[in-house]
């Protein structure tokens, strides 16, 4: 069974029935139709599964762990349930074995209420098989959106693969790329489920192997803004893979001239340059050439074509880099950007660089994909720290959707600069705590990416 579908038809049944009751007499066909529809479509979920369940967090709707998206397709009823789930104030409705049509039309009937009305006639109904749990003051992250196992799962596979497609080229090994094709559907697979979770692992950085790291995280980070401008699944697989194949051109530079990166002679530098088109012969060499991994050849060549002309490989004037290219240099100066190196022992704090990125939009970087990108990390991106007004740090760790400066932040340094493991607070709800600036993590003994593992 496919869980994304089956809980957009129980919003979609559930939706149908709300709307019935609301024209018809409860006794009408047109209103029993919808409420055995509804219902037959429960007792058949639970064929397979243990709890039926719509689960609202933070403007979205989940299913089974599944957040539900706005698409074309069943765009009213979920926007609906999302509204009437947000204004009754309800974090889960839960179905449970027995729910008969008269309990569902009678459910149906209050759902448009009040939220005063709503709780009155819930309580004084017999609701034996409707378990609703409302949002409280102090509301906690759903377990199972803590729960990320699958996506570090596919995170540290994907690493794994990284490196040894890497090392294999560098050893003139023979190289397939079908492996990294299983990897990137595993995390185009994890997007879909657990984005908030995938973003926070791109914390991971690391010194030196910078370059497997870097590769995923660019992939990574490419596929989260490829899928927010709609990209199709097989055109995230194309944009993933040439994430992770963009720097492969630097296995044919001198490691010697690769890791003197900070005092490098201006010849030297000629050299690193020339990654953008070994990158080309080296992904020639790769086995299992398709046309998901053929796009990476194209993507290579031009991932330092900045959006003005200018950039390396020199191009003929009106040559113009293609969108995945385009995606590519904003991901990858991002990631390099926020890791240290060799000539960058102290990296950018996030939003350092995402000002850095801002302000040469027109210049180096697709203005409107610099926007999406931005709305995409927030102002302060997971794993940021920052200073707060009530003289504490926070470590952000996730993204509060429609505010872009206001994320959700944990507590991890006290006033009185002591390490802590502090609450969670919402920035959005505690409006009497504001940002002072970010800080160095570093300054405090803090890794970032040490929470997300
Ligand atoms: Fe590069
Ligand atoms: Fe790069």
């Amino acid at each position: 069974m496919n869980i994304y579908k089956a809980g957009k038809n129980l919003v979609s049944f559930f939706y149908t029935l709300i709307k019935a009751v609301q024209v018809y007499d409860f006794k009408n066909d047109v209103v029993q139709n919808a409420a055995q529809k509804f219902v037959d479509h429960i007792n058949y979920l639970f064929g397979t599964m243990a709890t039926i369940e719509l689960v609202r967090f933070r403007d979205y709707v989940f299913f089974y762990k599944q957040r539900l998206r706005f698409e074309i397709d069943g765009y009213a009823s979920l926007q609906f349930i999302d509204d009437r789930m947000k204004k009754l104030k309800i974090k889960s409705l839960t179905f449970l074995p027995g729910l008969n049509r008269n309990e569902a039309i009678e459910l149906a009937s209050i759902f448009k209420e009040e939220q005063d009305v709503f709780l009155k006639k819930f309580g004084k109904g017999t609701f034996e098989h409707t378990l609703i749990e409302f949002v409280t003051e102090e509301d906690e992250i759903p377990e199972f959106l803590k729960d990320g196992q699958r996506t570090k799962q596919s995170y540290f596979r994907a690493l794994k693969t990284t490196r040894d497609l890497m090392q294999n080229l560098w050893q003139n090994q023979p190289v397939d790329v079908r492996s990294s094709k299983r990897i990137i559907y595993n995390l185009i697979d994890s997007l879909s489920h657990d984005e908030v979770g995938l973003l926070a692992l791109t914390t991971i950085k690391n010194f030196d192997e910078y370059t497997f790291n870097h590769s995923l995280n660019v992939g990574i980070l490419a596929l989260l803004l490829g899928q927010r401008i709609g990209l199709s699944k097989k055109s995230l697989a194309q944009l993933g893979t040439a994430g992770i194949l963009h720097d492969i051109g630097k296995v044919a530079i001198p490691k010697t001239v690769i890791y003197n990166a900070d005092r490098l002679t201006p010849e030297e530098w000629e050299i690193i340059k020339r990654h953008s088109n070994y990158g080309v012969e080296e992904i020639l060499k790769l086995r299992g050439l398709d046309e998901i991994a053929m796009a990476s050849l194209i993507v290579s060549y031009q991932h330092h074509w900045n959006y003005d002309g200018t950039g390396y490989p020199r191009r003929e004037v009106d040559a113009k880099p293609v969108l995945y290219a385009k995606i590519l240099r904003i991901c990858d100066s991002y990631d390099a950007m926020t890791t240290a190196r060799v000539y960058q022992p102290i990296p950018y704090v996030p939003h350092l660089a995402l000002k850095y990125i801002w302000a040469r939009k027109n210049r180096f970087f697709d203005p409107i994909l610099v926007k999406v990108f931005i709305q995409l990390l927030g102002l302060y991106p997971v794993g940021s720290c920052l200073e707060l007004s009530s003289r504490n740090i926070g470590l952000v760790i996730r993204q509060n959707p429609g505010y872009l400066d206001l994320p959700i932040l944990k507590i991890v340094v006290d006033e009185d600069s002591k390490r802590v493991d502090g609450q969670i607070i919402d920035l959005s709800v505690k409006r009497d705590i504001t940002i002072v600036k970010p800080v160095y993590p570093q300054k405090y003994g803090i890794n970032p990416a040490s929470y997300f593992v």
